[in-house]
């Protein structure tokens, strides 16, 4: 079983672009994996505790309950309009969830792995942590990043972590396929070098924080959100500490896949829940990776890339631009101009450009004029003609090519690299119309045969594009599929792709497009 996690996004506020993306890169990647014919569990949701999310029910005069209630509807009504779809939806409010991670503290106390501490030092309210000297920037004060930082001195419950981190350290050392991309390990393994000997901190007290999950062994303490949120990974696919159920056994069979942004890389899931999971009995063999990706910025007025945030007002509402620009150009954009792990700016231009040149002007265009030209001078028959010559066996190439490059990228995560090849095969198969001019060959009945060829390569061609193109924009590929009238292409597995998906003497009827062009003057007209 291939099981796929993304971060669970905390439920303070509205989605924005950059948690609109990572849920559909990893809804690409789900949908990838289905065409290689491997078995997917899809795990995703909401992160409802916690300090930010009680102080802002308390603002808007609700209670917590009801505010994280209206907070995730916003979040599950824009997976369902953009086409996220998920096997498991986590919210961490929910009862399985509760028990799981009181059973997990329950046994891990019992084990001794938990112990209570009185400490004095510097909390960040908005980060929900103590901090240390090694938090101060330069200048030897607590950056702005924390927001406001009070000094207090309280009871609370911690975790060995430093029981682990020997073991974390040695096992990211020798392995090389933990940390996806590769570059992001030496900086975990920087930070672990600097976290030696300190354990973790996992509880609140209720005079401070009530909406959490309660200590199993001390009703006056709840659980530090971290801990709670890390556990929806187990809790949520019938994972208990004696007894896990045959459900969990048949979704964490290897290595799940944890798609997480590279803020929460350190601390969070690279040393806190990697070291939990060690704590509770997992073994190597069972270690998730951790896909990590990088961030979508956006330019200020200077011209400099900036970090997207609520304070700045310059967050992106993802279900405003599938409303303007649709959900095609929206999810085509997320993952066509970022390379998975790097950082991105986020530019209205460059998605507008990139839906019209590569989807409007070369696919949908190679879609049209192949079925219309098969409708006008085919009577909508599309047969193989022949025989064949060297740009018809290049044409064939071409797709071999750039449907293995396209498998390499799309195995890799690489979804912009997968485009790419994606794409280069349907400028070859439009130059190759440019050069064999079927409207030419149309004028002559001697070349009736080599006009039938002609037409059969650039059908063939749509109808391995709308495969391809299926993981990530789901609906345009079942529409192409449908106008070569092969509806069943959309059960095909990547390996059942080869030349001759359409049977001789097939018929189609009159396209219309299905990626229309977007006109940014019309829009702003509307607007
Ligand atoms: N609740 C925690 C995650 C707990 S996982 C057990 C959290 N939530 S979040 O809402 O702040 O972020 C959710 C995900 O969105 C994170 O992976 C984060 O990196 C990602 N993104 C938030 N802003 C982003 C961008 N501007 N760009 C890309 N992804 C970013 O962290």
């Amino acid at each position: 079983m291939f099981f796929l996690t993304t971060a669970i996004d905390y439920t303070n506020g509205s989605p924005h672009i950059g948690h609109a993306y990572e849920k559909v890169l990893a809804d690409v990647i789900a949908r990838y994996r289905r065409l290689t014919g491997e078995e997917v569990f899809f795990l995703t949701g909401v992160d409802q505790h916690g300090q930010k999310v009680q102080q802002t029910a308390e603002k808007e005069g609700v209670s917590p309950a009801e505010y994280v209630k209206t907070v995730t509807a916003r979040f599950s009504a824009l997976w369902e309009k953009i086409g996220v779809e998920y096997d498991g939806w986590a919210e961490t409010t929910d009862a399985r969830h509760i028990t799981c991670v009181q059973s997990i503290l329950a046994d891990l106390h019992a084990k001794d792995q938990i112990y209570k501490k009185s400490y004095k030092g510097f909390y960040s309210v908005r980060q929900e942590q103590f901090l240390t000297d090694r938090d101060r920037n330069e200048a030897g004060e607590f950056g702005a990043e924390w927001g406001e930082v009070t000094e207090i001195e309280e009871e609370n419950y911690y975790f060995k972590l430093s029981d682990h981190t020997p073991w974390l350290r040695e096992f990211l050392e020798k392995s090389d396929d933990t940390i996806l991309p590769a570059f992001r390990k030496s900086e975990l393994l920087n930070a672990l070098e600097k976290n030696t000997g300190a354990d973790l901190c996992i509880s609140r007290p209720k005079d401070r924080l009530t909406w959490g999950i309660e200590l199993p062994f001390d009703p006056d303490f709840v659980t530090y959100v971290w801990f709670d949120a890390l556990i929806n990974y187990i809790s949520f696919v019938g994972y208990t500490p004696d007894d896990s159920l045959p459900e969990f056994e048949s979704i964490w069979t290897d290595r799940p896949v944890h798609i997480i942004g590279k803020d929460i890389l350190v601390p969070a899931h690279g040393i806190y829940w990697l070291a939990m999971l060690h704590a509770i009995g997992f073994t190597d063999e069972k270690m998730p990776q951790l896909l990590v990706h990088g961030w979508w910025n956006k330019k200020n007025q200077s011209g400099e890339e900036e970090k997207m945030s609520k304070s700045l007002g310059n967050i992106v509402d993802p279900s405003e631009l599938a409303d303007t620009f649709g959900v095609d150009a929206l999810r085509y954009y997320l993952v066509r101009d970022i390379h998975t792990g790097k950082d991105s700016n986020f530019d209205l231009d460059r998605l507008v450009m990139l839906f019209n040149t590569e989807l409007a002007n070369e696919l949908g265009n190679l879609c049209n004029r192949a079925l219309n030209m098969s409708v006008r001078f085919t009577e909508g028959i599309i047969s193989p003609g022949g025989p064949l010559t060297d740009d018809d066996t290049a044409l064939q190439q071409s797709l071999i090519d750039n449907t293995a490059a396209y498998r390499k990228a799309m195995d890799n995560h690489e979804i912009s690299m997968g485009l790419e090849a994606l794409n280069r095969h349907v400028v070859h198969c439009n130059q190759y119309a440019e050069k064999m001019k079927p409207w030419e060959l149309n004028k002559d009945l001697a070349h009736k045969d080599r006009l039938a060829t002609v037409l059969h390569h650039l059908a063939e061609s749509v109808a391995h594009c709308a495969v391809l193109l299926s993981p990530i924009l789901p609906d345009a590929s079942a529409k192409l599929a449908a106008q070569v009238k092969l509806p069943n292409l959309t059960d095909l597995k990547l390996d059942d792709l080869k030349w001759g998906l359409i049977p001789s003497d097939h018929e189609i009827e009159k396209p219309s497009p299905v990626f229309p062009r977007i006109d940014m003057k019309s829009l702003s007209e509307d607007a």
